[in-house]
């Protein structure tokens, strides 16, 4: 007898994406993404504003995701939707709009943590794709959070290191701002860093008290007082070395979190090495981690590009596990900013 197809409803809308997916029991059918072009002149993502995009932007991306997997809404069995960490506002959107429809549709509603999302992003089926083994250790890596996981199955996650202060994402973020590049900073760094050398200039590493920690606010000012006193001596110093100076500034960050990662690995033993997040997208992070596949004996996961950034899939694939679990949510479920990984 033929297993039964599950399909899901995914929203996350934590922070500035607004993104639906449609998932058949462990494969992506659909997976649109809104990006919310508004921030990029303000510097960075302004909440009210966020809400606003998102409840402009939700029915249509569902609509979308629905049209796209070529399925009908009669034929979903649970939706799916991120319940923290995130944005209160942005959060409120997506999760109202999936309790409406999953009473609308007389379906199970699942919460989701983006955290866990991010890292379970690695159990999508894809073709040429094998997901980790347990346990592994997850660099998780974003605008929001910057942590070393042990996860040693689809539930449980073990923090070994987290940032003190900034996020990674945030470091290239104010960097690419000092630089006057726009939000999000950091895509635009791995562009012009493709193009610099990455050792033309040297950044001071922060240091923290517990190894595994990271930290970045020391950095972003370190970066200041360079280009503050590279530009007294030469006022067109950042556009006559953008390239440079982006490699530089990606490579002193890259540097920090393989070697923490390193660390982690040595200190657990455990060589099954994944990414995940925004920045796992950044190119230089993923050549450096493959090469150590030879040089230290490493199996690494690297995401597939659309299920680093913020996405609905992701949501999508916990849904399903938690699907299979029995593991639903009353209507009085609520948008929890600060959740917790393990929560
Ligand atoms: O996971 P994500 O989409 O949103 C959060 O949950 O925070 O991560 C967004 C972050 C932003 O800081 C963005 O600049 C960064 O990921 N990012 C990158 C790259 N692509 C996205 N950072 C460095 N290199 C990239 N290629
Ligand atoms: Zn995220």
């Amino acid at each position: 007898m033929q297993n039964k197809s599950i399909y899901i409803l995914s929203i996350e809308s934590s922070c500035d994406d607004t993104s639906a997916a449609i998932l058949q029991n462990d494969i992506v059918l659909s997976n649109v993404v809104a990006n919310q072009k508004i921030h990029a002149a303000y510097g960075g993502v302004v909440p009210e504003l966020a809400s606003r995009a998102h409840q402009l932007n939700i029915v249509p991306v569902v609509q979308q995701a629905i049209e796209q997997a070529g399925i009908n809404k009669k034929d979903l069995n649970a939706i799916a939707f991120t319940r923290g960490p995130g944005l209160m506002g942005s959060l409120l959107v997506g999760t109202s709009f999936s309790k409406s429809l999953s009473i609308a549709l007389d379906i199970p509603l699942i919460s989701v943590n983006h955290m866990q999302a991010h890292v379970l992003a690695h159990f999508i089926k894809e073709e040429n794709y094998t997901s980790p083994q347990f346990p592994f250790l997850c660099l998780t890596i974003s605008g929001g959070h910057t942590q070393i996981l042990k996860v040693t199955n689809y539930y449980t996650f073990e923090i070994l290191g987290e940032t003190i202060d900034d996020a990674v994402g945030e470091a290239f973020d104010k960097s690419a701002k000092l630089l006057g590049l726009p939000y999000p900073g950091g895509p635009l760094i791995d562009k012009h860093a493709k193009l610099g050398n990455k050792t033309a200039y040297k950044f001071t590493e922060p240091k923290t008290k517990n190894t595994l920690d990271f930290s970045f606010s020391g950095l972003k000012t370190g970066i200041l007082y360079f280009l503050q006193k590279e530009q007294k001596k030469d006022a067109n110093f950042i556009q006559e070395n953008l390239n440079d100076i982006c490699a530089s500034i990606q490579h002193t960050i890259v540097n920090i979190l393989i070697k923490k990662i390193t660390l982690a690995s040595k200190i657990t033993g455990i060589k099954n090495i994944a990414i995940a997040g925004g920045v796992s997208a950044n190119s230089e992070i993923r050549s450096t981690l493959k090469s150590f596949e030879e040089s230290h004996g490493w199996k690494t996961f690297i995401p597939k590009f659309e299920y680093t950034t913020d996405n609905a899939a992701m949501i999508g694939i916990v849904g399903y596990f938690k699907y299979l679990n029995n593991d639903f949510d009353k209507e009085n479920t609520m948008a929890t900013p600060r959740l917790k990984i393990n929560q």
